[in-house]
């Protein structure tokens, strides 16, 4: 059933990416440490999955920690990985039992054994699901995703002429899905920073000065109502249809 917030005829994105910024900034304002922002940052995130869920949209990608953001000071980094551990004993059942399938991107050699345990817990749980597929960008980095694609296309013997933009799409962390439809970012700023590089090239941009924590289904809704008002072309004429990448 059509959730009420969508329109009769609205095209609704069938993959989201999420950049959500703005949580340290959140918890400043209220005098708390940044870890505070995060942690209401994760509440967001679970709301959020939900509502693209409520409203049929089937994949939804989020930027949870970044190859650079090992450059923040180390009770911050600590405090992230501590709350992957928290967040998935506290949020995996509930999402398990709303058909959410969960699936992890980025470089996994760098975090604890504990982090890339809870990770592969949270995959396992979830691998039966089909309703949504929340896909977390954790130790990522959209140049180190295209590097990797090509290192494994190197691995596998790849002539030259056998890779192709299919090819490469299909070695790359998001190889699951197609590209996003609609990108988002929260917290007032306007840039990619290395999210989906590859995966963006046609996404319809929407930046938002909501800062995360406070990102619930009225920020996602103007942003569905924003993306239903573009007119998507792919570099043709109007309702032309992307190249066809994956399924
Ligand atoms: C950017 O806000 C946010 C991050 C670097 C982390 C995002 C993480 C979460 C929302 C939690 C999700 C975590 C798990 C375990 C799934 P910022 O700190 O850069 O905020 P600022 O721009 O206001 O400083």
């Amino acid at each position: 059933m059509q959730h009420p917030s969508v329109e009769q005829g609205q095209r609704i994105p069938r993959h989201v990416a999420i950049v959500m910024d703005g949580n340290g900034r959140w918890a400043k304002r209220r005098f708390m440490p940044r870890i505070f922002g995060h942690k209401h940052g994760v509440d967001a995130l679970v709301r959020t999955v939900q509502a693209c869920a409520d409203r049929g949209i089937e994949y939804l990608t989020v930027f949870a920690f970044s190859s650079e953001n090992w450059k923040r000071p180390t009770d911050e980094v600590s405090g992230l990985m501590s709350l992957v551990l928290v967040a998935v004993s506290k949020y995996l059942t509930k999402l398990e039992k709303e058909g959410v399938r969960i699936r992890i991107i980025g470089d996994r050699a760098a975090v604890s054994e504990r982090v890339r345990a809870a990770w592969q817990q949270a995959e396992n749980a979830t691998a039966h699901n089909t309703r949504i597929t929340l896909s977390v960008a954790f130790n990522y980095g959209g140049r180190w995703d295209i590097l990797q694609a090509c290192q494994r296309a190197l691995a596998l013997g790849l002539r030259p002429e056998e890779l192709d933009e299919v090819r490469l799409s299909q070695l790359m962390a998001m190889g699951h899905a197609p590209d996003p439809d609609l990108f988002i970012r929260t917290g007032g700023e306007v840039r990619i920073s290395n999210f989906l590089l590859w995966q963006v090239a046609y996404s319809e941009l929407v930046f938002s000065d909501c800062l995360w924590p406070e990102f619930g289904e009225a920020q996602l809704d103007a942003a569905l109502r924003d993306y239903a008002s573009r007119e998507r072309r792919f570099g043709g004429v109007p309702d032309a249809q992307p190249q066809a990448l994956r399924a």
